[in-house]
This record gives C-alpha cells, sequence and structure tokens, in this order.
C-alpha cells in the first residue's frame, strides 16, 4: 500500500525505479464531480450504491458516468452489460491503450452512462505498478471527459472500487473529489474504517489535496433488528455529520434487480430501496451544493 503512494524509498539510486511524479493538474470548466465509492470491505453495498445512486441522480436531471474499476464487473452485469459488449474497458484506459471516451457505452437508463470493466483490470497492478504515473491513470483519463457533446456533459462520476486499498482504488482516490463510503449495518461495520480513512488522508498529503470524504451511508438496515439500530448509532457517534441521513434498508427488492440486469429504481420504483436511493441522491445534490457555496 505505502509504495503505490510513495516512491520506493529503500532503492532511490536503482535506475529501474522509475520517481514518482505528478502530472500537470488541467481540471477544465464545467468538469464533473468525481466520487470515488470505496470500502476495502466487501460486500458492504458498493456496487448496489454506484448503481442505484447514479440511477437516482440521472433520474433527478443529472448526467452521470459510472466507472467500473472493479474486475468482477458487477456494476457492467447490474447494468445489463453484457461481456460481448465491453469491446473497450477501464482495464484498456487505465493500461494507456484507449481514452476514456472510448470505454464510455449508453445504459437502458437515461443519461446514466458506464465505462465497464473486464477481469482483465485484475492483472493491472503487475503491469504498471512500477510506472511513474502509475496512480494518476484514472485522472488524467477522466480529464477533459466533457468536450461539449451531449453525450459528454458528465456531472457526476461515481467510481465503484474494488474490496481492496490496492492501486486501483488508490488510482480512484487519486483522481476523486471525495469518497462515498458505505457501510454496512452489521456487527463488524467500523471495522478496517480507520485504515479507510488513513488511507484517504495518506493520497490527500501525497496526491491529491482536495481530497474529502463526502459522506458515509449505512446500507442494508434492518429496523426490526436491535443490532441494526445499534450500529446506526455508533457509526453516528463515530463520524458524526459525515453520515448522509438517508439510511439504506435491507430490501429483497435491491439483491433481486441485478439479476435482471436493471437499477433497482428500474426494476420496482415504490419499493423501500428505491425510494431510499432517491433521498440519498437529493441530499447528496444539497451537501455538493453547501460545499461549492463555502468555496
Ligand atoms: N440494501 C440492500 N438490501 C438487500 N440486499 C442488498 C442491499 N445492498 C446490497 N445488497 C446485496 O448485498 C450483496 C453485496 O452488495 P454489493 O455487491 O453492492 O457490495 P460491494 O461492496 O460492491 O461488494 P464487493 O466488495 O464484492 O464489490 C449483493 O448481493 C447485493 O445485491
Ligand atoms: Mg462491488
Amino acid at each position: 500500500m505505502t509504495d503505490i503512494i510513495d516512491p520506493p524509498a529503500d532503492q532511490p539510486s536503482d535506475p529501474q525505479v522509475v520517481p514518482f511524479t505528478k502530472p500537470v493538474a488541467a481540471v477544465p470548466a464545467g468538469a464533473p464531480r468525481v466520487i470515488a465509492i470505496a470500502n476495502q470491505k466487501g460486500g458492504v453495498g458498493k456496487t448496489t450504491t454506484a448503481i442505484n445512486l447514479g440511477t437516482a441522480l440521472a433520474a433527478i436531471g443529472e448526467h452521470v458516468l459510472i466507472v467500473d474499476l472493479d474486475p468482477q464487473g458487477n456494476a457492467s452485469t447490474g447494468l445489463g452489460i453484457e461481456r460481448k459488449a465491453r469491446n473497450i474497458s477501464t482495464y484498456d484506459v487505465l493500461a494507456g491503450s484507449a481514452p476514456m471516451r472510448g470505454a464510455v457505452i449508453p445504459t437502458a437508463v437515461p443519461q446514466l452512462y458506464i465505462a465497464p470493466s473486464t477481469m482483465d483490470l485484475s492483472g493491472l497492478e503487475l503491469e504498471i505498478g512500477r510506472e511513474r504515473d502509475r496512480a494518476f491513470r484514472l485522472r488524467t483519463a477522466l480529464n477533459n471527459i466533457n468536450n461539449g457533446t451531449p453525450a459528454f456533459n458528465f456531472t457526476y462520476v461515481l467510481v465503484d472500487c474494488p474490496p481492496s486499498l490496492n492501486l486501483i482504488t488508490v488510482n480512484a482516490m487519486a483522481a476523486a473529489d471525495s469518497i462515498l463510503v458505505p457501510l454496512q449495518c452489521e456487527f463488524f461495520a467500523l471495522e478496517g474504517l480507520s485504515q479507510l480513512l488513513k488511507t484517504v488522508e495518506q493520497v490527500k498529503t501525497t496526491l491529491n489535496p482536495k481530497l474529502s470524504i463526502h459522506g458515509v451511508v449505512l446500507t442494508m438496515h434492518d429496523s426490526r433488528n436491535n443490532l441494526s439500530n445499534q450500529v446506526v448509532a455508533d457509526v453516528r457517534q463515530f463520524m458524526g455529520p459525515k453520515v448522509y441521513d438517508t439510511v439504506i434498508p435491507r430490501n429483497v427488492r435491491i439483491s433481486e434487480a441485478p439479476s435482471y440486469g436493471k437499477p433497482v429504481l428500474v426494476y420496482d420504483l415504490k419499493c423501500v430501496g428505491s425510494e431510499a436511493y432517491l433521498r440519498l441522491a437529493t441530499e447528496i445534490i444539497q451537501r455538493e451544493r453547501a460545499l461549492r457555496a463555502a468555496g
């Protein structure tokens, strides 16, 4: 982890070791807000949140790109993108063989696009791990993504991270304005959170000074379960106002929707899961307005 962020300090004079350099930042006017959805714990609702928050934001008028950075490709599958339609993937983009615009494809949801992933992405770290710009591949690829055409006019980019604090997740953090952390309402919810926050701080210090925590979203909440309610209280105490008011309930419609290749808002707009993701989208837009107003 450390050697992803820092240059390899033990071998400064090794000519094989390429020193770490930052690319020149060139953020164009009208650049989208980039939110990385990250938690190195598996199965906490990262992908479900990327798909359904993305859909909810698009439904209320935003123009959204989901970047699937997980080799499992669950965000791509959950949005109905078949493997044979993934001609250009995020692997090609991060490996430097295709531009991001080449990977972007529309979904069945108006104003929602995805850059899909394939298993190739799991080999990326071995391939680019010694390149000097290894942590900035996504940031560079997203630079100037908006070109004024109706398709490339994104207001939000949501990055679905893998369950790991590896080079792929560091790329997401280096490219992001902020991090959205899903936490599952279960006994070990807070386990690993301090490691995640430490990594965010490291990335902020070394790679991306503007990085912040956008918020923490509690997922899979069961109001009949005392433990679930206790986790909500504990996380609110630990993370204070960073925790969104909206709590995503455990809802069978949410878990059924991906097998139909649909976001839950398309599968069953009226269910409690869809309502929760719409509320979360509204809250996120309000936070964004407040952040922008604060400068
Ligand atoms: N609110 C919910 N209610 C019911 N099931 C849910 C809910 N959120 C997520 N799930 C289910 O929990 C499982 C894990 O969710 P998801 O894939 O979004 O987690 P993840 O953090 O992306 O996992 P990974 O770390 O493997 O990428 C999936 O089967 C998903 O359908
Ligand atoms: Mg996932």
